[in-house]
């Protein structure tokens, strides 16, 4: 089980996937990750992953099975696989006719509330934040609302992922003219400062971000998550299963504060899942509200 490939191997097709080998993998991944990799995806695996076999020497999908399971390099390879069969797509400002309701009726309730109640503090979740664009966001976000009295707020963004990849890419926080497509200049000037490799985060907004690695399956990790006023989870339940969705849902209801928000992604939903959520519907979006 050689990960450095003899020159013959280098050269040879991979075969396509077997059903029994994609099974397998495919429960894997489900056992790991929850993502649901149905069966009319099987080619993702194979078009995603046959060049690994290729590097890693291996004659098929059934080596590449016990690789993951047994090898000693099983742990870092996860991390590979993971990167391979997550679907990483961001921008800042994302889905702007959302983010508009978000602003004026969430975070404004919000941050009212708290202020009200002299609490200036504000912890979001932002789960499976990929390469850290949407946590950016929020915390840009922030800064317009509250500008200069920001400064009084103590406010976390928790922005976790489930790829290693994608979180040391947020970390670093400098991106390229495709992530911010959707950002008006006048932010970017604001916000960004412009470098060789593309435009970085202002730190004044990276402070206010914390990220790390975290599996939205790993119960035990999930319950030592501070709680928070709101969790964001665009575009991510939509991998699931039902039972996942199920699963990640409760845990987020138990991660919220009383009469706390969580925001879906516009495509996706929450009626079969969601039993103590109150839909606030908006022109624009649905907002998830925790009830008291
Ligand atoms: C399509 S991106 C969405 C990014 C961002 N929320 C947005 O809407 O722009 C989906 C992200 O969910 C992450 N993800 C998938 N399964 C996950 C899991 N079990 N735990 C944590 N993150 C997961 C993927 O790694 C990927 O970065």
């Amino acid at each position: 089980m050689s990960p450095i490939p003899s020159q013959s191997m280098s050269l040879r097709k991979t075969p396509p996937i077997t059903d029994s080998e994609f099974h397998a993998l495919r429960d894997f991944i489900y056992k790991l990750t929850g993502i649901d990799v149905p069966e009319r995806r099987k080619y993702l695996l194979e078009t995603r992953l046959g060049a690994r076999l290729k590097t890693l020497g291996l004659k098929n999908f059934g080596e590449y099975y016990k690789y993951l399971t047994l090898s000693p390099e099983r742990k870092k390879e996860l991390d590979f696989l993971f990167e391979k069969i997550t679907t990483n797509e961001t921008s800042f400002f994302r889905d702007i006719k959302q983010l508009g309701v978000f602003k004026t009726f969430v975070l404004k309730n919000v941050l009212d509330a708290q202020a009200k109640s002299n609490n200036k503090q504000l912890n979001l979740w932002c789960a499976g934040c990929s390469s850290g664009e949407e946590p950016y966001t929020l915390a840009i976000m922030l800064h317009e609302i509250l500008k200069m009295s920001i400064i009084g707020w103590k406010i976390n963004i928790f922005a976790n992922d489930l790829s290693p990849a994608m979180i040391t890419k947020a970390k670093r926080g400098v991106y390229n003219d495709y992530s911010l497509r959707n950002t008006p200049k006048e932010i970017i000037a604001k916000y960004f400062m412009p470098q060789p490799e593309g435009f970085k985060v202002h730190p004044k907004v990276q402070k206010l971000v914390t990220f790390q690695v975290l599996n939205l399956n790993d119960s035990l990790a999930i319950k030592r998550i501070q709680k928070s006023h709101i969790v964001f989870c665009r575009n991510v339940i939509i991998y699931f299963d039902d039972d996942m969705k199920r699963k990640v849902v409760n845990h987020f209801y138990d991660n919220l504060l009383p009469e706390g928000y969580l925001v879906i992604g516009h495509s996706e939903s929450l009626h079969k899942y969601a039993r103590f959520f109150i839909p606030q519907a908006k022109p624009g979006g649905i907002m998830y509200q925790k009830a008291k």
